[in-house]
């Protein structure tokens, strides 16, 4: 079904091959990255993005790392990859099992590289159990609203929220997608469209600002998440929080859909998740046009935080974790 990589690791030639998302829709662009910095950059550019395969590539980049260097350098590049973006807690996720497992060997590249396969692979595997358990949330001819990339895209593997999707047209359901364009880099505009229709799946993409316009017309609001709370509130894609507003005064369910690698046990709320501050200039040039008044202020934080009272339901590779979520998410330590 999926007919892209977003990620390929050769171990012959110690290269890490990822899609230039930045590219994407126009080409499709794949990039040869060879050092942990090129992968630092990678990350912060975006170029790779979405908080599963973030974990992934960092996770290759500790890999790539680990060749030619002692144990000193590679947890400098692991201190490196781990500062490329705040919010999506996977990344420190997957570097905290690459630095245990480094710890394990004065030789360790060989354990290094099984460890990071291994993350890939329990990726693609959670994506396609987030599949089969959400999809029983969507019924025949349902239209769903979706934000920002949470896709193959954004995984190693069939993605999170688009992989509900995907399993539920699997099973012979109907979906119509309204696809956020996700301001100001467009995730929604440029990523979803391109994997939905390259799947066969029929999606209108609307202006952020269109949202409530559509929003009674839903069966169910679907989006990702780059880190849940101990008491289920999620930091997503700047947006999110908008859209979980709309959807309850329409009385919408937003469902949430993360690998447990998403969530982070050690923040009690929201309100401790660090939010990435992003440059002046993706607000300020559209299209290579500069649209703001020069001297004009600009904010650009790439997440905001959606309390749990507006979240219907979260969608794991172990089950769909409902209220009270302090009490069923501890469960999941
Ligand atoms: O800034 P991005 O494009 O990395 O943000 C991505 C998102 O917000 C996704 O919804 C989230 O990472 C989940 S991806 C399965």
């Amino acid at each position: 079904m999926i007919d892209f990589k977003t990620i390929e690791y050769n171990s012959e030639n110690n290269e890490l091959v990822i899609l230039d998302q930045t590219r994407l829709p126009e080409e499709e662009v794949y990039l040869t990255l060879r050092t942990a910095e090129e992968v630092c950059l990678a990350i912060r550019h975006m170029k790779v993005r979405g908080a599963p395969l973030i974990g992934v590539t960092a996770a290759y980049g500790v890999v790539l790392a680990a060749r030619t260097s002692n144990q000193e350098q590679i947890r400098k590049a692991c201190d490196l990859l781990r500062s490329a973006r705040p919010t999506a807690v996977n990344l420190s996720w997957a570097i905290d099992r690459m630095e245990r497992t480094l710890s394990q060997s004065n030789d360790p590249f060989t354990l290094l590289v099984a460890e990071a396969k291994a993350i890939e692979r329990e990726d693609k595997a959670a994506c396609k159990s987030i599949g089969d358990n959400g999809a029983e949330l969507i019924s025949d001819n349902a239209k769903i609203m979706v934000h920002c990339n949470a896709g193959a895209l954004a995984t190693s593997g069939i993605g999170t929220a688009l992989g509900v999707i995907y399993t539920a047209k699997q099973q012979g359901k109907k979906i119509c997608v309204f696809s956020c364009e996700t301001r100001p880099l467009l995730q929604g505009a440029r990523l979803t469209s391109w994997e939905l229709t390259k799947n066969g799946i029929d999606t209108f993409t609307i202006c952020d600002n269109m949202a409530a316009t559509f929003m009674p017309d839903m069966e169910l609001v679907l989006v990702g998440a780059d880190r849940i709370a101990s008491n289920g509130d999620v930091a997503n894609k700047i947006g999110t929080r908008g859209l979980a507003i709309i959807a309850n005064y329409y009385q919408v369910p937003l469902y949430v859909a993360a690998p447990l690698s998403t969530f982070d046990f050690t923040m009690a709320s929201g309100d401790q998740i660090p939010i990435e501050e992003r440059t002046d200039d993706e607000v300020r040039r559209f299209n290579e046009r500069c649209v703001v008044a020069p001297s004009a202020k600009i904010c650009n934080p790439a997440f905001d935080v959606t309390p749990s009272q507006l979240v219907s339901g979260i969608i794991t590779e172990q089950g769909i974790i409902s209220r009270p979520y302090t009490d069923n998410i501890a469960n999941f330590k």
